[in-house]
């Protein structure tokens, strides 16, 4: 007998829970070392052989290895800090339970379908999101991706074990479509299952702002140049901007130096992430912000640098595709999403689609994010809807 949806997401729920809430899955961490372990072991009770791409992808087989037209499936295991635990494994967890359920109707495929667990695909430990997919493909230089640093200095390359593989033409030449399922993180789907249509552009820079440390209590207000508050005005501007825009802009990450109550910090260093329907718009809105904080730190007596870590385009996954998945699955909604995801770096090598399944708080990159079983048991029945289509 195959297991449910509970009890197959029961296996994984506990693994890298973190007492303070949420998850801590970062790529090469201990829980997820033991996901990538669980993820082998459920391929080895179905005798699906697993490959590793050199650049820390898993993929499992229901079929020849590398076959040709094969179907890709799957997401990622890491999380953000403190972030969900639907973000990602439960596009793993459906894919081998959606396997289970076309197995048990004894569908034979006619393509090789792989599960995939994509590496780093929030970005949260060394800075650049869908790191897996986009080494697989060939949107980042191998020895780029190599020298990226986590937050305790641990290279990529270091975690990984060795230099990354970088793209995989032989792979990719073979795929012929990529389907990626994923809860959907905004409030915007109220049926339980949807179908993306775009993926807004987004990006990651980084503002370095420098300023003069010195005493809290003896330095008179005048004399300061506190990169803190040009910071401040930044954090500020980016919001106002996003909100005229009709754009997201977001700074929640921050460094300082010395980072001491009684001392005016030498350097902040703050990362905007923003991301906007389309590319104009997004362009714009950063244009506005480093403009406004340049001026800002003219007068502040600061200097600020900016530097981009990464950009992702606006994704319009193919439309024929998305329109003839939801058809199959009665009308299923096609909806766009702000959240970036692997399956937008592989649409532009192959046809891909997305399946979402509701979230109905909405919430996502926290701890309450939250599907339930019932839509989470019919996210399986449409990705086997799926892959029984597609091969
Ligand atoms: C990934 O989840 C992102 O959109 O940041
Ligand atoms: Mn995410
Ligand atoms: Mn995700």
């Amino acid at each position: 007998m195959t297991a449910t949806f509970a009890e197959l997401w029961a296996e994984i729920a506990p693994i890298g829970r973190a007492p303070a809430g949420g998850y801590l899955r970062y790529a090469f961490s201990e829980p997820e070392l033991v996901l990538r372990d669980w993820f082998r072991n459920q391929a080895d009770r179905r005798d699906m052989e697993v490959t590793e791409d050199g650049n820390g992808n898993l993929f499992a087989w229901w079929g020849a290895p590398y076959g040709h037209g094969a179907v890709v499936t799957g997401s990622h295991f890491d999380s953000v800090p403190h972030g969900g635990g639907y973000d990602g494994p439960l596009g793993i967890v459906s894919a081998f339970l959606a396997i289970d359920a076309l197995r048990d109707r004894s569908v034979v495929p006619g393509k090789p379908v792989a599960i995939a667990a994509f590496v780093e695909e929030e970005g949260a430990r060394f800075g650049v999101p869908c790191l897996g997919s986009r080494l697989l493909t060939g949107a980042i230089d191998p020895e780029l991706a190599a020298a990226l640093r986590d937050r305790d200095g641990v290279t990529f390359g270091e975690a990984l074990g060795a230099r990354p593989a970088g793209a995989l033409p032989d792979l990719m030449d073979r795929v012929s479509a990529v389907v990626e399922l994923h809860i959907e993180q905004g409030r915007a789907l109220d049926v339980p299952v949807g179908v993306a249509s775009a993926i807004w552009p987004h990006g990651r820079w980084r503002f370095d702002f420098t300023g003069d440390g010195d005493h809290a209590g003896t330095t008179r207000m005048a004399d300061r140049h506190d990169a803190m508050l040009t910071f401040a005005y930044t954090v500020l501007t980016a919001n106002k901007e996003a909100r005229l825009a009709g754009a997201h802009a977001t700074m929640a990450r921050v460094a300082v130096e010395p980072n001491a109550t009684n001392a005016i910090p030498s350097l902040v260093r703050g990362w905007l992430d923003a991301r906007a329907a389309d590319t104009p718009t997004l362009e714009r809105l950063v244009e506005a912000v480093v403009k406004r904080t340049v001026d800002r730190a003219g007068r502040d007596g600061t200097q600020v640098t900016v530097e981009p870590e990464s950009v992702s385009p606006e994704v319009a996954f193919d439309a024929d595709l998305a329109r003839r998945l939801a058809a199959l699955l009665g009308g299923a909604p096609i909806l766009p999403t702000g959240a970036g995801h692997d399956a937008g770096v592989l649409s532009a090598h192959v046809p891909t689609a997305m399946l979402f399944v509701r979230n109905p708080s909405g919430v996502s990159h926290a701890p309450a994010e939250h599907a339930t079983d019932g839509d989470c048991a019919a996210g399986v029945a449409a990705l086997a809807t799926v892959l029984e289509d597609l091969t």
